[in-house]
This record gives C-alpha cells, structure tokens and sequence, in this order.
C-alpha cells in the first residue's frame, strides 16, 4: 500500500429525503453535511487526497470550504453512485501508483469517527486486502412474501450492515466497478464489486452513528451525534 487516496461520492441529488437542497449540503451542527464528512477525511494524516464527485450544475459546492483544500479535487459525478464513484477513480487513476489504494466514503455520511477510519486502515495493511466498516444486524430479521406475511426468522448471526468507508486497491477496484457496472449495472457499494470479482473483503465493526443520511429524521440525529462529539464547525 503505498499512498491511499479517497473518492467521495456527493453527487446525489436525495430524492428520498426531498426538499430543495440535496442533503450534502443540508445545515447541520453549525456546517453543510458534506463539510464534516470532509474534514473527518482530512483529520486523517493517512488520506494522501480526496476526489469529490459533484453535480455539475450545483452551484452549491462553492460554498463547501474543504473543497478550497489542496488536498481535494472534484469531478463530475455520473447518474447513479457508482458512475459518480468510477468518475473518481477514473482521475486518481491517470496519476496514482499500481500500489495505491482508494477508500470511498459516502459525502451522506458526516459521522465517520477518526479511529474507525484508522482500524479500518490497520486491518487493509494488516491482511493486505479490501476491508469496508460495517456493523452487526442487531435486530431479528424477517423473512415476508408479496402479501407482507412473515415466511421465516433468518439468521442474523451472519448478517452485517455495510457502511462506507470501503477500502480497496486502487486499479483492482477501478476494473471490478466497471465490468460489475457492465454486466450487473445495478451496483450499490464497492465491496459488491469486488465479490463480484472474486476477491476477499474484510469488515471491521463500524458505529451505529456511521449512518447514511437518507431521511429528513436522520438529520437530528446526526446533527446531534456531532455536536455532541465535537465542536461546531464555523
Ligand atoms: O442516494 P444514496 O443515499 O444512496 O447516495 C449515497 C451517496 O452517493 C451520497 O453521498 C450521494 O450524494 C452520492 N451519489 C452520487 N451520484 C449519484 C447518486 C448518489 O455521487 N448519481
């Protein structure tokens, strides 16, 4: 692993939270949600620099201050995450190294805590393959049929939510996401990609707060985690 770099996929426009702006760039604790998922990037002295996928009929990024950063650059993002994802890729490509690595954090996920970030690193270096933070399904699961009945109890011993940040090399993941895009189409995270391809991807438990905010009730409760953990950005 020689210098790992991070795409940030934030070209969304957040049809299911609705309202006016998509919700990157929502206000919470004090700053746009994309803000704080930037700087809890940037607090990282491993993420060499960071590729941000935006719409580029949104005005709104000028506003973003971390964008402004060295260590940033941005691209044009595509119709569904994953083309926004390999837009990303795509750039870090044309300069990175074969040994480079890429971790790819959704900008809808601003409570990303700095030692997740770094177990998650340790356990790539360590095993010297993919890792991606997930958590544990901590509720009983249900299986239901067309009608909403109840078909069987599954087992959730084996089952984990997967978050993001997903780390994994750089050219491995590029190759994966394209022909998995290609041939699949419909790819919702790059660790699915790179099953797809048959390599190993490890999970490290990541925090129940590390969630995607897709409802407008997902706003409080991050708003909430960040003022409680740190202090107001400004
Ligand atoms: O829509 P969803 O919540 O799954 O989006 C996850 C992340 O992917 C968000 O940060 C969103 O801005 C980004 N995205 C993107 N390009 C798209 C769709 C979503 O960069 N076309």
């Amino acid at each position: 692993m020689k210098s790992i770099w991070a795409v940030v996929p934030a070209a969304g426009s957040g049809r299911r939270l609705g309202g006016e702006i998509p919700k990157q760039y929502r206000e919470i604790a004090g700053a746009p949600l994309m803000e704080h998922t930037l700087q809890a990037l940037l607090a990282s002295p491993d993420v060499r620099g960071i590729v941000v996928a935006l719409d580029p009929s949104d005005r709104r990024a000028d506003a973003i201050n971390s964008l402004a950063d060295v260590r940033v650059q941005t691209v044009a993002g595509g119709a569904e995450r994953a083309h926004s994802v390999l837009a990303g890729l795509d750039l870090l490509a044309e300069d990175a190294s074969d040994e480079d690595w890429v971790l790819v954090h959704d900008a809808a996920r601003p409570c990303l805590p700095l030692k997740s970030l770094t177990a998650l690193i340790d356990c790539a270096r360590a095993e010297g393959e993919g890792a991606i933070l997930a958590a544990p399904v901590s509720d009983t699961l249900k299986q239901v049929d067309d009608s909403a009945k109840v078909t069987r109890t599954v087992d959730r011993s084996v089952l984990w939510r997967a978050q993001t940040p997903q780390l994994f090399p750089l050219i491995k993941l590029r190759r994966a996401l394209r022909q998995c895009l290609e041939e699949i189409g419909d790819v919702t995270d790059e660790a699915m990609a790179m099953e797809w391809a048959g390599e190993t991807v490890h999970v490290v438990e990541g925090p129940p707060s590390n969630i995607k905010v897709t409802v407008e009730a997902d706003l409080a409760y991050v708003d909430m985690m960040l003022r409680a953990e740190r202090e107001p950005l400004t």
